[in-house]
């Protein structure tokens, strides 16, 4: 790989900040812009690249800001555009790059556009979103039924993949396209570094209508729509992100679980240049389905224009942790696979600190999608409210805050902050595991073994998923450079895996 030509998202590590739950400037029991600027130093010392942001703008909240009335605007919950306009420079200082979330499925029902567009059926934003006479059998997500609700006023029903607060935008009106296409300049021009759309698979619809099987099976349509028309509006959005300079990145949110499907997302080169990619994301620690995972997506992935994503946890799904019964020793071995593997690892913010999903009461849930958990508030101090003064944040915080809070394992030498810290450190400095090829090696089968290599530069991974320990016969003498087992690195290894532990290798100089 000619590395003058590597775009330098290929090479990144991307945090994701979930801006309600990272850092509370105002005392609102909400996390804010300035609050995550006060913290971006924690993001930096990680040794992230980038950051990914969940969405800021205007939003009456139905679904936690997914749900936007003003594209273009902060919403005050969050801070103003000054402040956005503050982070992209703050997070530039620190020569990290900056990804926001685009939402181009659907608005809110607040947005003017769909105000103006339910208010009659003659108005000239009719078309902006989808109307029909008659309802079909599609499911909305997020628990919401059907994807129809009926509007008293014109007498039709509007289509609503998400919450009924969520109308569907008609990308077929060529207006449409222009006034999204608007919003992205509006943000490339104030200099962002790409971005992350939501749901990028479901912008097409088919056109005919027609019921769905799955639907009626009870699966919401955004969890396998995939209609030509959605890489249409993908390549028209990658041209015009193309027209800006400095290599800037569309990632996208394609939530179909066949990674055949999604990889027909990166198009020929001209749609998107990373999508996320679902089947970690709800898996238990397996061996089975982690090997087969990564040999989908490596016999999958290969084109110089398809690199993958690797991803553990997110706001939308339980955290890894807690998907893993709990073991703070299997989520530290994880975090040696995923930082790891061939492709740009996206962290989701906690992660770094082992957090578990928060015990959610019945009267203390918010989200319509029973999400809340993995919402949970960062404990930054050790000591309670954990760094949010003020009112109590809007969610608990996950279990053992104090324990797991930053100011704590900034002074533990072994806690999952450091090995977080030092594997980015590691990664960072080696080619083979930024860019490199990526080989399986033979192991046994509760064990992953792969061998990453660019230019003489070489790393061996080895995962034992077992709670026993195993052996590994690995050809030439291997130097452990990290564990992820709290029992030192420097050592010769010596086919020995102690249970869960991960071991990252370099070739041992004799
Ligand atoms: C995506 C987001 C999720 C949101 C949904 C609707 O899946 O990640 O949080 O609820 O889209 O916008």
């Amino acid at each position: 790989m000619d590395l003058t030509h590597t775009p330098w998202w290929k090479g990144a590590v991307v945090y994701q900040v979930y801006p309600r739950s990272f850092a509370d400037a105002n005392g609102d029991g909400v996390g804010d812009l300035t609050g995550l600027m006060r913290q971006l130093d924690h993001i930096a010392k990680l040794g992230a690249d980038a950051i990914w942001l969940s969405p800021f703008y205007r939003s009456p909240m139905a679904d936690a800001g997914y749900d936007i009335s003003d594209h273009c605007d902060v919403d005050p919950l969050f801070g103003s555009l000054e402040d956005a306009d503050n982070l992209i420079r703050e997070v530039h200082a620190r020569d990290m790059k900056l990804l926001i979330d685009f939402v181009p499925n659907h608005t809110s029902d607040q947005h003017p556009w769909f105000i103006e567009s339910r208010s009659a059926r003659c108005s000239p934003k009719r078309d902006w979103y989808i109307w029909r006479d008659q309802p079909n059998d599609w499911r909305a997500a997020l628990g919401a039924g059907s994807a129809w609700t009926w509007d008293e006023t014109t007498q039709q029903y509007y289509l609503h993949l998400f919450l009924p607060q969520q109308p569907d935008l008609n990308w077929r009106n060529t207006e449409v396209v222009a006034a999204m296409h608007r919003v992205l300049q509006f943000w490339l021009d104030r200099g962002v570094d790409g971005f992350r759309i939501d749901v990028a698979h479901c912008t097409g619809k088919d056109p005919t209508f027609a019921d769905h099987p799955r639907c009626l099976a009870g699966e919401p349509l955004s969890d396998f729509n995939d209609q030509p028309y959605s890489h249409e509006v993908l390549r028209g959005i990658r041209k015009l992100v193309e027209s800006y300079p400095g290599d800037r990145v569309l990632v996208g949110e394609v939530n179909i679980r066949a990674t055949s499907s999604v990889v027909q997302y990166y198009g020929a080169g001209d749609e998107l240049h990373m999508s996320f990619n679902f089947p970690p994301l709800d898996a238990p620690w397996d061996p089975v389905l982690f090997r087969t995972c990564v040999r989908e997506v490596e016999a999958l992935l290969r084109p110089a224009e398809a690199w993958p994503t690797w991803v553990l946890s997110n706001h939308d799904n339980e955290r890894h942790r807690t998907r893993y019964d709990g073991s703070m020793r299997r989520a530290r071995a994880s975090a040696v696979l995923l930082l790891t593997l061939r492709g740009t690892p996206f962290l989701y913010q906690g992660e770094e600190l082992g957090l578990e999903n928060a015990e959610v009461g019945h009267d203390q849930r918010v989200d319509p999608g029973g999400r809340d958990g993995c919402r949970a508030p960062l404990p930054w101090e050790y000591d309670a409210p954990h760094g949010w003064h003020g009112v109590p944040p809007w969610l608990p915080f996950p279990p053992d805050a104090n324990e797991l809070s930053v100011e704590r394992q900034e002074r533990q030498p072994d806690s999952m902050l450091q090995l977080y810290r030092e594997l980015l450190r590691l990664r960072r400095a080696s080619p083979a595991l930024r860019w490199g090829s990526w080989q399986e090696l033979d192991s046994p089968p509760e064990v992953l073994a792969w061998r990453r290599e660019h230019e003489g530069d070489v790393r061996t991974v080895c995962v034992n998923f077992a709670d026993e320990p195993r052996e590994l016969v690995l050809e030439g003498a291997w130097r452990v450079a990290l564990s992820s087992r709290p029992d030192g690195a420097g050592h010769r290894f010596d086919g020995r895996l102690a249970p869960e532990q991960a071991l990252l290798l370099e070739p041992l100089a004799l």
